[in-house]
């Protein structure tokens, strides 16, 4: 979708498609090196990492296993709840994977130290986590993430997976949600 269908919602891009891209190749040269002679689990954070995973196991130069949990945090407002669900579980047992989570956004981190310890907690070799957005001045815990795409600072964001009241996922890059969409 481009700005022209969506455009009177979105106040300002704050990440282009092509940023996206370039970004994600260079996170997965990272992470080819990184993990080389291991098997590698990427484990996707429906619903919002759907297009993060896409783009970046299609850009791995390498063997990859995939799987996908669901969980909630947000409900349907703007601000993180701390509160959070296992939606859906893993289709397999991860015990001595490794493992790497991909999602969207680190916001609080409260989602993401939940999930990490999560994982870790079924006898996993290594947990690491890929994001493609982190708003620092947002964090509310420590969590430790080793690939980032981008931080960014702390406004509403939608696109590239990223919603609002489930639209704008579709939107092929990232932008700051008019204010008007939701007050
Ligand atoms: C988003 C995002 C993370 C979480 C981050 O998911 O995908 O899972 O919120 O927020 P936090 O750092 O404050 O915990 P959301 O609950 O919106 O679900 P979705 O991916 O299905 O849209």
């Amino acid at each position: 979708m481009d700005l022209g269908t969506s455009g009177a919602d979105i106040e300002r891009v704050v990440v282009t498609h092509e940023q996206i891209q370039t970004r994600i190749a260079e996170l997965a040269r990272a992470i080819e090196k990184d993990y080389e002679g291991k098997e590698l689990l990427v484990i996707g954070i429906l619903k919002g990492a759907v297009m993060t995973m896409a783009d970046f196991v299609r850009t791995l130069n390498r063997h990859v296993e995939m799987d996908w949990m669901a969980v909630s945090s947000y409900g349907s407002g703007t601000k993180s709840s701390g509160v959070v669900r296992i939606l859906k579980d893993l289709d397999r047992d991860i015990t001595n994977k490794h493992v790497l989570i991909i999602e969207d956004i680190v916001d609080t981190g409260l989602t993401l130290s939940w999930l990490k310890a999560n994982l870790e907690s079924r006898g996993t070799k290594t947990v690491q986590i890929l994001t493609m957005l982190r708003k620092p001045d947002a964090a509310k815990v420590e969590v430790d993430v080793k690939y980032v795409g981008f931080d960014i600072p702390t406004e509403f964001v939608v696109g590239y997976g990223l919603d609002y009241n489930e639209r704008y996922r579709n939107l092929d890059f990232i932008g700051v949600l008019a204010k008007h969409v939701y007050s």
